[in-house]
């Protein structure tokens, strides 16, 4: 069996806490998209600049929340985290090059599909986790 529960260390317990809070940050950063972009489409023009900024930040911490989560998977911790931001970043980044492109066709779903997957990672990672044992 190589999934056990086992107390993790000092390091592991300070590396799961980064990854909730760079968690948490990019749900609170990706939820404000749509209301920024709901802004700009009901005639508040300078709200794409605001948008734009937010995709910017959106991104960056995509890519910190990818390598905190490879982190978390060396220091024995649950390795789900790492792959769903594999996947997250992905798809930030098709959703970055989807919106300059004004493909908003794949750029609103895709938008909805992030914000869900982003508030349930959210939910999961506050959740107790699993620790591998050290063999
Ligand atoms: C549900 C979520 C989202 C909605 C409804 C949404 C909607 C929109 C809309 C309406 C535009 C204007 C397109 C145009 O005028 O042609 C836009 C542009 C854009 N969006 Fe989004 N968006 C969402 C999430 C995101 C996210 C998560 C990112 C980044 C990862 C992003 C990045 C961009 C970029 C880079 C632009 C181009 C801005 C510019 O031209 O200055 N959007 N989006």
């Amino acid at each position: 069996m190589s999934e056990t529960l086992t107390s993790p260390s000092r390091k592991a317990s300070g590396t799961l806490v980064v990854n909730r809070v760079l968690v948490s940050i990019h749900a609170v950063a990706i939820i404000g998209q749509p209301v920024f972009a709901g802004g700009y489409l009901g005639g508040a023009y300078d709200m794409l600049s605001l948008h734009r900024l937010g995709a910017d930040a959106v991104s960056f911490v995509a890519y910190a929340q990818l390598f905190a989560a490879l982190a978390l998977w060396l220091v024995r911790g649950p390795r789900w985290l790492f792959w769903v931001s594999l996947l997250l970043a992905a798809g930030e980044t098709a959703q970055y090059f989807a919106g300059l492109a004004g493909a908003l066709d794949l750029h609103i779903p895709l938008g909805v599909a992030l914000v869900t997957g982003m508030v349930l990672t959210t939910v999961a990672v506050w959740r107790p986790q699993t620790w591998r044992a050290s063999r």
